[in-house]
């Protein structure tokens, strides 16, 4: 493997390996985007393994995993294609074949997730459809793990690819935390929607939280202040700025 430690790289003869094989400092430490990528991977890999049990019963914990698995979902999204994907093509001469196949599955899982929010364990189809959206997620994971985190390692110093895994931090921070079909999923549309999309998203998060405090009890006024900021959010997507850099294969106009 090529792998690399402070600013010299070091040995290219051995194929790469799946990030999924690699301990700690073979990953380049903990602030590697290698390293930071496995750790949301594996946390991924755990709220899929507990929503497949919870589906059985349903109810509010089923719900509250499907709601951290999509946060989680999207947070990560967006730091990899506003960091890791621009990356990866400057890096690899592969880079944008490789970074918009696994947009592709971005923008599958988006729209999955989208359906998924608005169906209920008791649905007959929810188990299927969640299914099917943790089929494609496995598949994401997999690209990145076995093709494109491993190649950057060939291509990245240690200190690059901590340099990148702070910036891929740093956005995931401040990401939106909902499905935006419509916003470009490159830079500069991307990384222009953060802003308007984060504040909505995370004002909705915060109605959320304060439904399951109150019990359901100020349900009505909380539900109609969600479907406002819904509304806003859908508006925002389709100011034409954060279409700027939007492949056809992921444009959903
Ligand atoms: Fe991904
Ligand atoms: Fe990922």
């Amino acid at each position: 493997m090529g792998a690399a430690a402070g600013g010299i790289r070091v040995g290219m003869s051995a194929p790469p390996r799946t990030v999924a094989d690699q301990s700690l400092p073979e990953m380049g430490g903990r602030l590697s985007v290698v390293a930071l990528q496995r750790a949301d991977h594996v946390r991924l890999d755990g709220l899929m393994t507990r929503a497949r049990t919870t589906v059985r019963t349903g109810g509010p914990e089923h719900a509250r995993t499907l709601r951290s698995l999509a946060r989680l979902v999207f947070t990560h999204a967006f730091a990899e294609e506003s960091v890791l994907f621009p990356a990866a093509r400057r890096a690899l001469p592969e880079g944008d074949p490789l970074s918009l196949h696994i947009e592709t599955a971005h923008q599958r899982v988006d729209e999955l997730v989208a359906r998924l929010d608005g169906s209920s364990a008791d649905d007959p189809a929810h188990e299927e459809l969640m299914l099917r959206t943790f089929a494609v997620l496995e598949e994401d994971v997999r690209s990145e793990e076995d093709a494109l985190l491993p190649r950057l390692q060939e291509e990245l110093t240690v200190r690059q690819l901590r340099a990148v895994g702070l910036a891929w931090l740093l956005v995931r921070l401040v990401a939106p935390t909902r499905a935006h079909p419509v916003v470009s999923r490159r830079p500069p549309g991307q990384v222009l929607s953060a802003l308007p999309l984060t504040v909505l998203d995370r004002a909705r998060d915060n109605l959320q939280r304060l439904d399951e405090v109150s019990r359901g009890r100020a349900a009505p006024v909380l539900a109609r202040a969600d479907r406002a900021l819904a509304r806003a959010a859908g508006a925002v997507e389709r100011f034409p700025l954060l279409r700027v850099g939007e492949r056809a294969e992921t444009s959903r106009g």
